[in-house]
């Protein structure tokens, strides 16, 4: 989704913002644009289509400022053409902004806009903003800021500079992200730390309805009313290497190889074997309320709600406690019923979400207890929840969910360990539980060893348009999960079900043109599992299975068998998706696809 880079600072702005926005690029756009302050004036440069395009257009009447602002736009309100592009400029020409997120009252500010003789040449909502700045601007942009997002419904990050104050950048934030880092006599503010970790680990984290403005002097913050704020300086947790490939083709790959590494970190201190317990820090300040929930409601959206899914299913069975996993989008607007003793479980990686965020919103509101579960350090749900546990399993930046999805598992996993304890499981019993879980990274390392055959599988089915995955219980949430990986990057049509709900309409589907990807650990499900195997074979399907090392029965009913290690069967998820995000990097490979930013996707949806 839209990125933001602004630079004031002693160094030439326009390199730093060009590759302030590469840095943002894995979040989808479609279209650049900059502006710098020169010559006493705003120099504009906007383009459709990558960065690259704008790169061209950065010619000498650019170079040298140290000013300036940058943007990548997914186009909402108007097509990606040039003219809707950021940075927009006010009526005077001197003013601009960039800005992320929607103006929802738009068209009743532009109307205002329009008596007073104001006119739009774009039709974005941006626009109607940058011009009602320009219009109560009388010498201070941070007044003409605040005056104008006092007027402003919905969302935004925004950074603006003004011609006539050269030497400050304004930035303002409601439900999108804006982050302040601040460096050596200089200051880079952008709605994602990635483009912001080169240059200083030190950081602000703006709060909605805050504004930050930076002079070489220094930076002061505010609330829309001007009464002063005070901030800390936060310490980033991202590294820059973490942010480079390191030797593989796409982000999806290391991502997908990091996750030993990346869970052996999520899990760190929090499983402590010599005294069975688990210990999860961001929780103690609600502990004894979440002991004694009555029900959990995990809301979340995409992939995050599939690790919701496997999560209810853990928590009921370790912990006994009832749980209902929710859409985010549809929780949000059904005036759901949150009783005494409800807790509210936001997932998300991002932590930015916009359904999520407004899910967690609606169970603060209705006095639920509401905690998340999260990836992105100092995120709005991160903030706004009463509690959390983060995921620390580094940034992620292909735009399909991998190693987020395992460290969502594994920290609900270890939720339903720390309730399960306090519940009903023996002491014996979360010993074994939690060895297992505690051994997970070296069974997904040994997992990893599937890429080969899961690269051939791939090539086999490349041309199917279809794909079918089916799970029980535990596993049902890999089938989504893996059809969902395999669609968002690959554009082939594929579906996850409950395995027995295929006989109520789905089987009409199966043919031999359609392969059937079928997880059939070992279990409780196992014969139900190898039962459907049977019933698509005999249709003529072709069957691609997930099973358990040293199963080789299954070997005669399936085309192909992708073996993954033993564990206990609450834990399997943790494995079995291995593969599936696997077959899925193949096929989006093999087709030729831009796996890392797959067409019409970002990585963080802060627009509804
Ligand atoms: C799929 C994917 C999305 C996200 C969803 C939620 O690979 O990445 O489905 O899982 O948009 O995003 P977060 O977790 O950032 O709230």
């Amino acid at each position: 989704m839209c990125g933001i880079v602004a630079y004031l600072g002693t160094r030439e702005a326009p390199p730093i913002l060009i590759e302030g926005l590469k840095r943002l690029d894995y979040r989808g756009y479609d279209s650049a644009g900059v502006v710098v302050i020169k010559g006493g004036g705003l120099v504009v440069r906007r383009s459709v289509g990558r960065i690259a395009a704008l790169e061209e257009k950065l010619d000498a009447q650019i170079a040298g400022a140290r000013v300036g602002m940058a943007h990548t736009r997914w186009a909402t309100h108007g097509a990606p053409t040039e003219g809707n592009a950021h940075p927009h400029r006010d009526a005077s020409g001197r003013l601009a902004i960039v800005h992320n997120g929607i103006i929802e009252n738009y068209r009743v500010l532009k109307q205002y806009l329009e008596t007073q003789g104001i006119t739009m040449e774009s039709q974005t909502d941006t626009e109607v903003l940058a011009k009602l700045i320009g219009h109560f601007y009388e010498g201070n942009l941070e007044d003409a800021v605040r005056r104008a997002l006092r007027e402003s419904r919905g969302t935004f990050g925004i950074a603006a500079i003004h011609a006539d104050e050269p030497n400050k950048i304004v930035a303002a934030r409601r439900g999108s992200p804006l982050i302040v880092g601040v460096g050596d006599a200089e200051y880079i503010i952008a709605s994602d730390a990635a483009a912001i970790v080169q240059h200083t680990s030190q950081v602000i984290y703006l709060a909605d309805n805050e504004v930050a403005i930076v002079t070489p002097e220094g930076f002061k913050t505010t609330n829309l009313e001007a009464t002063p704020v005070d901030k800390h300086v936060d310490e980033l947790e991202y590294t820059l290497e973490q942010l480079e490939l390191g030797g593989h083709q796409h982000f999806m790959s290391k991502e997908i190889f990091e996750q030993p590494e990346s869970l052996r970190t999520c899990m760190r201190g929090r499983i402590d074997l010599d005294d069975s317990r688990v210990v999860l820090g961001g929780l103690t300040s609600v502990a004894r309320e979440l002991i004694n929930t009555k029900r959990i409601i995990l809301t979340a959206c995409g992939t995050a709600w599939h690790a919701g899914l496997v999560g209810e299913y853990l928590i009921e069975e370790l912990a006994r406690i009832p749980c209902e996993t929710e859409y985010a989008s549809e929780f949000r607007y059904r005036n759901p019923v949150i009783d005494f003793g409800t807790t509210v479980l936001a997932i998300s990686q991002s932590g930015e979400t916009i359904d999520t965020l407004a899910a967690s919103r609606e169970g603060r509101d209705k006095g639920a207890l509401v905690l998340g579960i999260v990836n992105a350090v100092g995120s709005t749900i991160a903030r706004e929840t009463d509690a959390g546990v983060y995921l620390h399993v580094g940034p992620e930046i292909g735009v399909a969910s991998t190693k987020a999805f395992t460290g969502q598992v594994a920290v609900l996993a270890m939720l339903a360990g720390f309730l399960g304890r306090r519940r009903h499981l023996s002491h014996e019993r979360l010993h074994e539980y939690l060895e297992a879980l505690a051994g997970i990274p070296e069974k997904i390392a040994h997992t990893l060893n599937l890429n080969n055959q899961c690269r051939h599988i791939a090539a086999d089915f490349v041309n199917s348009e279809n794909w079918l995955y089916l799970g029980r219980g535990i596993q049902y949430p890999v089938a989504l999960e893996g059809a969902l990986k395999l669609k968002e990057i690959s554009y082939i049509h594929a579906e996850g079900l409950p395995a027995a709900e295929m006989k109520h309409g789905p089987i009409a589907l199966i043919s031999e043109d359609m392969p059937v990807v079928v997880l059939a650990p070992r279990g409780h499900w196992y014969d139900k599992s190898v039962g459907n195997i049977e019933e698509v074979r005999s249709r003529g399907g072709r069957v691609i299975a997930v099973a358990t090392e040293g199963d080789t029965e299954i070997q005669h009913i399936a085309e192909h068998v992708l073996y993954v290690p033993d564990v206990p069967e609450l834990l399997g998820p943790l494995v079995t998706v291995i593969p599936l995000q696997m077959l899925a990097y193949h096929a989006a490979v093999l087709r030729g696809c831009d796996v890392d930013k797959p067409r019409n996707l970002a990585k963080a949806v802060t627009v509804e």
